[in-house]
């Protein structure tokens, strides 16, 4: 079901940057790509857009000396599993894989990842979770702007002006979507509605590594091209974030563009008109940074309010732009209950909340704790917890910004020995020096929600070296047709 890293053995071939390749798929890699090997076997080609089963030809995009990565450009053979896609989306990789297969595959990667990488066992691995919704689950969709080179209609010489995504290992093709299958109805209206606006407006899009005669008018003016505005002085659009209340039903919309002029007032008033009652916010981020990333810049409040009106359960929430919320709200309702049943809390505990966000999880356990401090780095997030506290009249959860890293001993000092620990790293888990912190903190539970089976294996696999014990791990699928996989697992103290 999953691949170490692989060694090559003498005499493997090793094809060429470029080389069309036909390939039958063995098996899935963590990440979602398919696993096929060359010639006697040893040298390992992870194949995008392919699944177990499948005979594919595919062009390598990229070599090292035991392994490659290729795309799939033509499927020879499909795998008796697979199914006919149901969207024309590159964010659904795993909509041609039955959803309970999908299901069986996230169990087993998540089996995989804890004996093979973190080689433990003697836990209980529970039964995942499946989603409520298999389509339009997302309460956020960060969409990109391009240009299709089709001349737009009635005007051949000026591009189409695009909003969708970016084709996997696409380059700078922005892929147009019609009806994204992982956002609602209403938030499909949001983009039409805001790409419609950028159109009659004339805007164009920034796109990395473009190279048209703008690019010296702008240089001839002092600007940096790559992320200035247009020539004629106006912004250039990068990004449309549209983010959902999923029990409030309210939308909020944030345009990201490059440096210069928009009337930003004027799109609020044509959101405004297309969903009525529904809009929360319009906010516009303009970022001079190369990155491609809707996170930094400078935001500014257009129209309504900064903060999304959400609830979670029993919580009212409110979320600013630049904090996280789980992506898949109903599903984070389930995700969060497993937590609660892993700690196990009587109404006495210490509870530690590490990367906190908006404070959901400690705000949720509030009820059945003593005490609960959370740490997050993003301060406007911590401001949405603090805030989120007051709001739902719970007194006993304290929130503060800093990095885990440094500002868990200063908690220890503030409030030492937790009983119950949760933590909700990004992807990259935790760093060995957080799990020796976690470790001198001592708790006799720790619940580790995570994101990442890799990195969670060789964290828990460090905390069992050092006393504790991983009972048991539930998958829970936040994210259906992709390969994104998201567990909780339980460790108790010996
Ligand atoms: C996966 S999210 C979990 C948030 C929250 N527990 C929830 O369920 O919504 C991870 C959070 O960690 C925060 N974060 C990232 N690096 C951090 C660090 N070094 N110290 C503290 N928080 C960090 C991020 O800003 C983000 O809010």
């Amino acid at each position: 079901m999953s691949v170490e890293a692989p060694t090559r053995p003498e005499g493997s071939p090793r094809p060429q940057l470029g080389d069309e390749l036909e390939l039958g798929i063995e098996s899935l890699a963590f990440g979602g790509e398919g696993v096929a090997r060359l010639g006697d076997g040893g040298y390992v080609v992870f194949v995008a857009g392919a699944i177990p089963g499948d005979r594919v030809r595919a062009v390598v995009h990229k070599r090292k000396r035991n392994y490659a990565h290729a795309r799939t450009v033509a499927v020879l053979e499909p795998s008796p599993e697979r199914i006919e896609p149901t969207a024309e989306h590159p964010g659904v990789p795993w909509q041609v894989i039955p959803y309970a297969r999908q299901l069986q595959i996230k169990q087993q990667q998540v089996d995989d990842a804890l004996r093979r990488i973190g080689r433990l066992d003697g836990f209980e691995l529970e039964q995942i979770v499946p989603a409520l919704e298999p389509w339009r689950y997302r309460n956020k969709l960060e969409y990109s702007f391009g240009e299709d080179p089709d001349p737009a209609a009635g005007d051949p010489a000026r591009p189409q002006l695009v909003c969708g995504f970016h084709a996997p290992a696409g380059g700078n093709r922005v892929t147009p979507i019609e009806d994204c299958l992982l956002a609602s109805e209403r938030g499909n209206l949001a983009r039409a509605a805001a790409l419609n606006w950028c159109r009659a407006a004339g805007l164009t899009a920034w796109e990395r590594g473009r190279g048209r005669g703008e690019r010296a008018a702008a240089g001839a003016r002092g600007r940096d091209e790559r992320t200035g505005p247009a020539s004629d002085g106006r912004a250039r659009l990068r990004n449309l974030v549209v983010r959902e209340g999923r029990r409030t039903g309210m939308l909020q919309v944030r345009i990201v563009t490059t440096d210069g002029e928009l009337d930003a007032g004027s799109l609020a008033g044509a959101l405004s008109e297309a969903l009525g009652e529904s809009l929360s916010g319009v906010l516009w981020t303009r970022t001079r940074s190369l990155a491609e990333t809707t996170a930094g810049g400078e935001t500014e409040l257009v129209w309504g309010e900064a903060e999304l009106p959400e609830r979670l359960g029993e919580l009212e929430l409110r979320i600013s732009a630049e904090a996280f919320f789980q992506t898949n709200t109903e599903m984070a309702e389930l995700l969060y209950g497993v937590a609660v049943e892993y700690a196990a809390l009587e109404g006495w505990e210490r509870v530690y909340d590490l990367y906190s966000g908006i404070g959901t999880i400690a705000l949720t356990l509030a009820p059945r704790a003593g005490e609960l401090w959370g740490i997050e780095l993003v301060e406007q997030a911590v401001a949405d917890a603090i805030a989120g506290a007051r709001r739902n009249e719970i007194t006993n959860a304290h929130f503060f910004a800093g990095d885990t890293r440094t500002a868990l001993p200063e908690l220890l000092e503030r409030a030492p020995r937790p009983d119950v620990l949760i933590v909700d790293p990004p992807r990259a888990g935790l760093s060995k020096k957080v799990v020796h912190r976690i470790i001198d903190a001592s708790p006799k539970r720790i619940v580790y929600v995570s994101c990442n089976p890799t990195t969670l294996a060789p964290n828990a696999a460090e905390l069992t070296q050092a006393g504790w014990t991983l009972r048991k791990v539930r998958p829970v699928d936040m994210f259906p047709q992709t390969h994104h996989i998201e567990c909780v697992a339980l460790l108790e103290r010996n």
